[in-house]
């Protein structure tokens, strides 16, 4: 609820209060945001208090000499009067100076959200408030808008410059929001790395001066994911304040908290002004992305919940909302290149078999492309991998019962395509400097129309040709040369591309809602907000190892639900990593996301097969809960750094599936907990998931836990384990949500003093799903 009375601007959601006013001369002054207030709790209580002067202060007006920029909490801040902490915006006024001063001017409540004109942005949010400031002595105006989701506890923020005088007006630097809080020893938790390691949670103090997470690449990156959270140095994942930031964009962005000497935190995020320039000329304006704002006084989950949340309701949109994703086969590591139809249909007809619902056909079936080196760009179908055509392949997928999808990357291109060959100038580069490749490819200028209309032309045609229901749209490669030859000003290439890129998906997926869009690039290269508003789910990384995807999939989870990542079961040792892992965790990681299967099928044992059909037919039973029920990070009671425990729980409360992963072994450890929170009030039975045991995995020990004594590197004991499996530990115990919530001990772990079914196998990389439920006599109970 947005309220307005006497200069306050008071934005209530269910659990957090957001006010700010207009100060004598016009500023608008930020006085608090975070766990809900009373109503009657007054701004004059909560704002800073100001009433001796600060040496080495400018003061902003001789009436009043504590009247100090500097030293205030603001909600946006100006160059050239007195205030040294970094502005949201840097603008070569019309007037030629570096100095605007933007004050309040009007402002007016709106129902529901506001669309933007040139980006994506959230929906269905309860009011806005758009507050219209106007520089003291020019005609440009700066809108800043604020809509509320009450039910989700967040609060969107985001700017429009509007320039209306004769002059030209050149934006150096524009942010979408900055808010100033109090310091609570803030740190900065962020999501970086690089290819296969994405996303890994890190810590960093807020000192004084700027702490930044930002990038560079022409893409909101996997070196440093645009969201980002600041937390109070007390914060745990259950208690705490917790403030999360992120931004509806793909492309460069910058996020910082810059600490002032008077322990004043300000926080900004939007376009990174890195080779930024925008010449906004008389009666044009410039939309900021939109930012998301939340805050949770219960810690990094209750953070994570109201974003979950938002993302599930507001930023993804269209038939695939909230509705639940198909199981995939994607044939990219099992062939890479090197496929053809048979082969496909032999791997296809195999998923099926499993359970898969829908099979999806990676790089390489067009052009010349049978390595990475050529082929992109081009969209004729490869002739020699599909002789009868792409839709005859397609057709006889659909007549096994699974829908079909297909891969492009459309854009990039490579040197070596008909397309570079006839148009050399779609590619980006430097007018006169030899080009620098990335995966042997070049990007497409979609700055420039005619490219777009070149993709969205062919996409499409290969779309309706083979009718197909899901599409994995990828992207490989940093932009480097930022260079149009379309656009008058080099400062707008790096926008101008996101707001290209934004156009052609309008263009190809708005009149075919129904296919199934998964953005990748390079895995979460791109797993932002702005990509998340066309495609609901994201390739998350190319990197599939289960105990890496913990730390890729955990530290995404701060912002992102499970129903946005893509996540597959692949081979082991694994393609990135060398890593020997458990089938069984393998799919233990991946249920946490949109299931999938990505492994040469052929090769699997009897046993494998038996074992991921019973996989398949679990996630499917409980595939709601997975990918749209309330995912937590529960936190090993004894601070054991070796687990990871996930729980996702059902919307009533009435069922929980966790995850309780070991990254490594430790010997004789002691007892485990198992901690279900979050349940409703009643009687449970919690319950392990079956899962087979392997015999391969005991090597010489097999000896301890067959009758008969086997060479361990043998062909007897290689073909006992395709044929032959044992049933890991299963526990079965009733007990109240509350003893849950205490957590109950669990079976020993093995420790090298025998096996018995009693004894749980976990060894490095192990884990097990368990399932609690509400007792059928407590829900009869219920509903009577
Ligand atoms: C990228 C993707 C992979 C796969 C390959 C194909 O690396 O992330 O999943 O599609 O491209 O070239």
């Amino acid at each position: 609820m947005i309220t307005v009375k006497d200069n306050v601007f008071r934005l209530d959601t269910e659990n957090t209060t957001y006010i700010f006013r207009i100060t004598k001369f016009g500023h608008l002054e930020h006085v608090y945001y975070g766990s809900l207030l009373d109503q009657d709790d007054s701004a004059d209580v909560m704002a800073q208090k100001s009433s001796v002067s600060i040496g080495s202060s400018i003061c902003y007006d001789g009436s009043d000499k504590l009247y100090s920029l500097d030293n205030m909490c603001l909600e946006w801040s100006d160059n050239g009067r007195g205030d040294y902490r970094q502005s949201p915006a840097e603008l070569k006024m019309p007037d030629d100076t570096f100095i605007s001063d933007f004050a309040y001017l009007s402002h007016r409540i709106i129902d529901g959200s506001v669309p933007m004109k040139t980006l994506p942005s959230s929906y269905g949010g309860d009011q806005t408030l758009e507050i219209t400031l106007k520089d003291t002595t020019s005609d440009v105006f700066l809108d800043l808008y604020y809509t509320v989701f009450e039910k989700a506890d967040c609060i969107t923020r985001r700017a429009v410059l509007k320039n209306e005088s004769d002059d030209p007006l050149i934006i150096r630097r524009i942010m979408s929001m900055m808010v100033d809080l109090p310091d609570e020893c803030f740190h900065m938790y962020t999501l970086d790395g690089g290819w296969i390691k994405e996303a890994h949670l890190h810590k960093i103090p807020v000192g004084y001066g700027m702490t930044i997470n930002s990038s560079t690449t022409g893409s909101s990156s996997n070196r440093h994911n645009p969201a980002f959270m600041l937390a109070s140095d007390i914060a745990t994942e259950d208690h705490g304040n917790v403030y999360g930031f992120n931004l509806i964009y793909s492309g460069n962005h910058f996020g910082s908290a810059e600490k002032s000497g008077r322990d004043i935190v300000r926080v900004s995020a939007g376009i990174n002004p890195h080779l930024f320039e925008w010449i906004l000329n008389k009666n044009e304006d410039f939309e900021t992305p939109e930012a998301v704002l939340t805050f949770s006084d219960k810690g990094f989950n209750g953070m994570s919940h109201n974003m979950h949340d938002f993302v599930n309701r507001h930023i993804v949109r269209g038939q695939w909302k909230e509705k639940e994703r198909p199981v995939l086969f994607n044939n990219w590591e099992a062939t890479f290149f090197d496929f053809n139809e048979s082969k496909l249909l032999q791997l296809a007809k195999t998923a099926k078999s499993l359970g898969a619902e829908l099979f999806v056909l990676d790089d390489g079936w067009f052009g010349e492309r049978n390595s990475d080196e050529a082929g992109l760009g081009d969209y004729n179908v490869n002739k020699k991998k599909f002789p009868r055509g792409l839709k005859s392949f397609a057709d006889k997928i659909r007549e096994m019962g699974m829908d079909f999808g297909l891969w492009f990357e459309p854009e990039m291109v490579n040197p070596d395509s008909s397309l570079y060959r006839a148009h050399p100038e779609y590619a980006v580069k430097s007018p006169d400097k030899k080009p620098v490749l990335g995966r042997n490819q070049m990007v497409l200028d979609i700055c420039n129309k005619e490219v777009r209309d070149y993709i969205v032309e062919n996409v499409g045609r290969i779309l309706d040709e083979t009718g197909a229901s899901y599409v994995k749209w990828d992207m490989n490669r940093h932009i480097a040369e930022a260079f149009s030859p379309a656009i008058s000003n080099q400062g707008e290439f790096y926008h101008r591309y996101i707001m290209g890129l934004y156009d052609i998906l309008s263009r190809i997926f708005d009149k075919r809602p129904h296919i199934l869009l998964e953005s990748c690039s390079s895995g979460g290269n791109r797993f932002d907000l702005g990509m998340l508003c066309y495609s609901p789910q994201v390739w998350t990384s190319d990197d599939t190892d289960p105990i890496e995807r913990l730390k890729i999939q955990g530290g995404l989870s701060y912002f992102y639900p499970p129903s946005t990542m893509g996540a597959h079961v692949s081979q082991s040792p694994h393609q990135q990593t060398l890593r020997d892992t458990p089938l069984s965790t393998r799919f233990n990681v991946a249920c946490f996301g949109c299931l999938g299967y990505e492994l040469d099928l052929k090769y699997l044992s009897h046993e494998e097969i038996k074992e991921i059909k019973e996989q398949i037919a679990f996630y499917k039973k409980y595939r709601r809960v997975f990918q749209y029920g309330r995912f937590t990070r529960i936190r090993e009671s004894r601070g054991k750094e070796n687990k990871v425990i996930w729980q996702s729980t059902s919307n009533d409360g009435a069922l929980a599936l966790t995850g309780f992963f070991q990254t490594q072994a430790a010997a004789a450890e002691s007892d485990d907990k198992l901690i279900v929170t979050g349940l409703r009030p009643g009687r449970y039975v919690v319950r392990t998931r079956p899962q087979r045991l392997f015999i391969k995995r005991f090597g010489g020990l097999v000896k301890h836990i067959l009758p008969v004594e086997l060479n361990p590197d043998g062909l007897v004991l290689r073909m006992a384990n395709r044929f032959y499996s044992l049933t890991d530990c299963v526990e079965e115990y009733e007990c109240s949500d509350k003893a849950l919530k205490a957590g109950i001990p669990l079976k020993s772990q093995f420790m090298g003093t025998g096996y018995n079914e009693n004894v749980r196998m976990l060894g490095d990389f192990g884990s097990n799903i368990y399932i609690t439920h509400i007792t059928t006599s407590q829900s009869r109970r219920e509903e009577e």
